[in-house]
């Protein structure tokens, strides 16, 4: 009873971070809700769902209030390796203070575009809100994980289902542009290397899950 309490304290309050995030700074954060954790189980479907030696290394960019990063550690041994990057100072003191007991997490604040460590990772799962970014942003990122990921390895992404549509109601069209510009890039990007993709519509926004298996 008391840990359901603490649950539903916890959600409330992440809940309340992220929609004042939301309001500062819109684009970058993308949604006004953290993501839900039929969201989370599926974006992490992949996080050592083969059998391979350990350790394993894991990138997770913009982790927010850490919504995806509970079911990745879950599912990563204890000799795997997460290394999560996120832009933004408030989310990564709270991702601090929740994760500072797990030896086998290091928190970089700043873009991932800026993230160039010397390893290849296993999988990657990114929550970046693609359907609010630039095109070219977008393009870059998608490029950027390339080549951070090992051959083999895994992406595994979501945009919002209609967004070009929302953003169309309450930006205009140019901005609707924009999106499906995005959405079609992306589309050609991912083509030859997916391996799964999956609506989730017991989120808000619904989202739909992309997992790519990358081949250079
Ligand atoms: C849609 S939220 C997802 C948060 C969380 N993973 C969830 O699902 O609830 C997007 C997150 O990406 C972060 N972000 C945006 N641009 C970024 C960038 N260039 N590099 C790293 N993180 C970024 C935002 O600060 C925000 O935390």
């Amino acid at each position: 009873m008391k840990n359901i309490f603490n649950r539903i304290k916890n959600y409330l309050s992440d809940s309340l971070i992220f929609l004042r995030k939301f309001i500062q700074e819109p684009s970058q954060v993308g949604s006004i809700l953290p993501s839900s954790d039929f969201l989370a189980e599926e974006i992490t479907k992949y996080v050592r769902s083969e059998e391979g030696p350990a350790p394993q290394r894991y990138l997770e960019a913009g982790a927010g209030t850490g919504a995806f990063t509970e079911y990745i550690l879950k599912k990563m041994t204890p000799l795997d390796h997460l290394d999560i990057v996120e832009i933004d100072e408030v989310f990564c003191e709270l991702l601090q203070k929740k994760y500072r007991a797990n030896k086998n997490v290091h928190i970089y604040q700043g873009s991932i575009l800026d993230w160039h460590p010397k390893v290849f990772y296993e999988g990657i799962i990114s929550s970046l809100p693609f359907n609010a970014f630039d095109p070219a942003i977008v393009e870059e990122i998608l490029l950027h994980y390339q080549l951070l990921t090992r051959e083999g390895g895994i992406i595994s992404y979501f945009e919002y289902q209609g967004f070009p549509e929302m953003k169309k109601i309450i930006f205009g069209s140019q901005m609707r542009k924009d999106s499906l510009k995005n959405a079609a890039w992306i589309a050609k990007f991912s083509a030859p290397y997916l391996l799964r993709r999956e609506t989730i519509w017991k989120n808000f926004p619904p989202a739909i899950v992309h997992h790519l298996r990358m081949q250079k």
